[in-house]
């Protein structure tokens, strides 16, 4: 395989392939995922929820996303490491925006970051791309957003919802990043959106018409079912196979069966006689 950069994004359009895309937030599964295949590894905000138990993303910290991208790019050889920059760290000036996009960079070893929103922040974001980082967008149903949407809801439902978001989307284009991801948007929107960029786009909920998919990895092999979303297929049903290894386990140790003498250090019996 080769590493994939954010020209391949661009060539992968151009060639009509399909760009498959997972979050991760850990050494082991980004390893994992490297390995299979996919061609870039989202260190996404939604950590906030599947890994720290938040019932949204506007909790996590700039910190909190270096540090699991630390994680994640040790366990990467050939697929994109893109990290999110979480709510706060880009909206209180342009220049606290490139310093923190900056240490995803510096500090957690990202190869690009994304950023929610469109024309709101189109200047925040240009700033960004300017300083040599890559950015990709991000649009439709922002969680960040969830106070403003009143909940997790499709976007671009409605007339004016969805001439703004294929506004934002060309928007976030000219200003030059290198992909957009379209979340939960109707899936004929984000193909028309799809047609009209020359970026690839990227899509949660937003149908096959995208040049590449996305998915929340614990969300995909089934294993956090706090709320599992129309748009989400269960590629593996990780709960319940965890469970009955958990069990197993439990059962296993009660009843005396583990350890066994596979999984045990033996002492020579001479030394064993001294130290009694
Ligand atoms: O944080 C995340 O996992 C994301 C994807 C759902 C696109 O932003
Ligand atoms: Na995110």
């Amino acid at each position: 395989a080769q590493k994939f950069t954010v020209k391949s994004f661009r060539e992968s359009k151009e060639n009509n392939r399909k760009i498959s895309m997972l979050t991760a937030y850990d050494y082991s599964m980004a390893k994992l995922l490297d390995a299979a295949g996919v061609d870039s590894i989202l260190v996404g905000d939604s950590l906030g929820m599947v890994f720290q138990g938040n019932a949204s993303t506007l909790p996590v910290t700039l910190d909190e996303v270096i540090y699991h991208t630390r994680a994640v790019v040790r366990g990467v050889k050939n697929a994109l490491v893109v990290a999110d920059m979480p709510f706060l760290s880009y909206h209180v000036s342009r220049e606290e925006a490139v310093r923190n996009a900056g240490r995803l960079i510096k500090e957690g070893g990202a190869e690009a970051v994304k950023m929610e929103g469109g024309a709101l922040f189109i200047e925040t974001i240009k700033a960004v791309v300017d300083a040599q980082i890559p950015v990709m967008g991000h649009i439709g149903l922002t969680p960040q957003s969830v106070n403003v949407f009143g909940g997790f809801k499709v976007q671009g439902k409605e007339e004016q919802s969805a001439k703004q978001i294929l506004e934002d989307a060309r928007l976030l284009e000219e200003a030059g990043v290198f992909a957009i991801t379209l979340e939960c948007i109707p899936d004929k929107l984000a193909q028309l959106i799809t047609s009209s960029l020359r970026i690839p786009t990227i899509g949660i909920g937003a149908g096959k018409g995208c040049d590449g998919q996305v998915l929340v990895i614990n969300d995909m092999l089934g294993m956090y079912s706090d709320f599992v979303p129309k748009f989400v297929k269960q590629y593996a049903k990780l709960n319940s196979e965890i469970s009955a290894a958990v069990g197993d386990y439990v059962s296993d140790v009660r009843e005396g069966h583990f350890p066994s003498e596979e999984h045990t250090f033996g002492i020579d019996a001479d030394l064993l006689e001294k130290l009694y």
